[in-house]
């Protein structure tokens, strides 16, 4: 099999060239970077709790070649290990907080206490150590850690501050998946970024940066610019997550094969899906099995949104987005000559109850806006230069701007609620709510399609849509400490579309 990999050479070489490739082969290089993995962590077991110790600090890292960036990362310069939980585990993380600034992590999509949750209430002050301790109550799936620092957490997350957490439970051990990781149960955190000349992280240069959320030009793949990985055995289980602060992706590999996605945010489906194309949006996660048995070379890469896709921008917006217009590269893969065959996908993955609507006690509504105060306008005026400020109430929810002072909903514990987000926007929101998962009821009245029929913690509403969740708020009963919801475009998050509620 030498030929493909010569044509595999040949492939990439002519990549840089393919016309449409908007963020072609990093740097306009063809040379291609073994695809990182992150270290995987299972902590350390003592009495019965397992511990982890994660330290926040700042490094470099040569992204481009012959430049330097500076960055912050967990344990390392740049993202995070894996962290790898048991359900039923007792768990115990001291995070060090050693950036010389404030900080916060949280665990997204895990269901704990609001007050080990990490959000923008649990200060870390520079030099401090935190020391959440929860036990993992939910069932398995790929999850993430991130900063949450209030109105700081796209700049902190740009810059390096997140990184995956695999849950397992008894169930999915059994069940014949690839997984061994970074063999053939592969992390991928894809994220864009943009760069200076002196290689430094480019973060906000102009108010559109604010409006459609940070944009890159540049994709890194666990923090590895122009990837490379190559398959072993014939089927491989890719985590994706969308670590991106804005960008959303359609991911896909350039031969249009298929792919069975089997599971979504919060966990695994019921059954497989085969898909040729999954379109996925800030934080949210998916878990996808390939099949590279024909040893062919291939790319994943992301396809533009689709014209008449209900996430695509309206209006103005439509022109303003520099998104996803055009091909992007994600990562190149070359499978190597002699593939290991391993498992087959079984047809049932998990037991999946879906939660009647009937069942709920109470239904709330969100309404998502961005009204296009003077800030738009300076936006307009200086053709999307305009100057930072006035920006205190671009981003709503319920026509308020975040307030860590004000609890915008109080849910009685035990309840199960369905809450309905309307998107009065001209582009989509990623909505994320703490505290669990939930599962999508319909949008605008449509029920959706099987690919997001398993639990989730974060959901994409198109513009003018209104979509139901339903969800069941259990366990936790904390009348003084919050848990969040908000647009998980980071942008948006920071400057006000977030809000807070208490259970109790
Ligand atoms: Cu991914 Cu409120 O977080
Ligand atoms: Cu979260
Ligand atoms: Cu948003």
């Amino acid at each position: 099999m030498k030929l493909s990999r010569r044509r595999f050479m040949q492939t990439v070489a002519a990549g840089a060239a393919v016309s449409g490739w908007q963020l072609p082969i990093f740097g306009q290089s063809s040379q291609l970077n073994t695809l990182k993995i992150p270290e995987l962590y299972y902590g350390d077991m003592r009495s019965g709790v397992n511990h982890y110790a994660l330290t926040a600090q700042s490094g470099t890292v040569d992204f481009l070649p012959g430049l330097r960036t500076p960055t912050i990362g967990i344990n390392g310069d740049y993202l995070g290990p894996t962290l790898r939980l048991m359900n039923g585990d007792d768990v115990a993380i001291a995070v060090r907080n050693q950036l010389g600034e404030e900080t916060t992590l949280h665990w997204h999509g895990l269901h704990v206490p609001a007050k080990v949750d990490g959000g923008p209430a649990q200060i870390i002050a520079a030099g401090a150590e935190w020391n959440p301790q929860f036990r993992v109550s939910q069932k398995a799936g790929s999850f993430w850690y991130h900063s949450h620092m209030l109105h700081q957490t796209g700049a902190q997350v740009y810059r390096g501050l997140s990184g995956m957490i695999i849950i397992d439970d008894e169930d999915s051990s059994k069940l014949e998946l690839p997984a061994e990781y970074g063999v053939d149960d592969i992390p991928l955190i894809v994220q864009d970024r943009r760069f200076n000349a002196d290689g430094s992280f480019r973060y906000i240069g102009m108010h559109m940066d604010v409006m459609t959320g940070m944009y890159g030009d540049t994709i890194l793949v666990n923090g590895t610019g122009a990837a490379l990985f190559t398959p072993t055995t014939q089927r491989v289980r890719f985590r994706l997550l969308t670590a991106a602060n804005a960008r959303s992706f359609n991911f896909a590999f350039d031969d249009n094969r298929e792919f069975q996605l089997i599971a979504s945010d919060s966990g695994l489906l019921s059954a497989p899906v085969t898909l040729h194309h999954l379109e996925l949006a800030p934080a949210e996660r998916a878990e996808i099995v390939v099949n590279f048995s024909d040893g062919a070379p291939v790319k994943l890469v992301s396809l533009p949104l689709d014209a008449n896709s209900p996430f695509t921008p309206q209006g103005m917006m439509r022109n303003m987005l520099p998104m996803n217009s055009t091909p992007i590269q994600i990562l190149a893969i070359a499978p190597q000559s002699q593939l290991e065959s391993r498992v087959e996908i079984p047809d049932q993955l998990a037991e999946i109850q879906r939660i009647s609507a009937s069942e709920a006690q109470h239904v709330r509504r969100f309404t998502l806006s961005m009204p296009m105060g003077m800030g738009m306008m300076n936006m307009r005026a200086s053709g999307g230069r305009g100057q930072m400020g006035n920006m205190g109430n671009e981003f709503q929810i319920n026509g308020k701007t975040m307030d860590m002072a004000t609890i915008n909903e109080r849910v009685n514990m035990g309840d199960t609620e369905i809450w309905e987000i309307t998107n009065d926007s001209m582009m989509m929101h990623p909505f994320h709510i703490h505290q669990g998962q939930f599962q999508i009821l319909d949008r605008n009245g449509v029920p959706p399609p099987a690919a997001e029929m398993g639990f989730k913690d974060t959901l994409r509403v198109g513009p003018g849509e209104t979509a139901r969740i339903i969800m069941r708020f259990e366990h936790f009963a904390d009348p003084e400490t919050a848990y969040m919801y908000h647009c998980h475009i980071l942008e948006h998050e920071d400057n006000g579309m977030m809000g807070q509620f208490t259970v109790s």
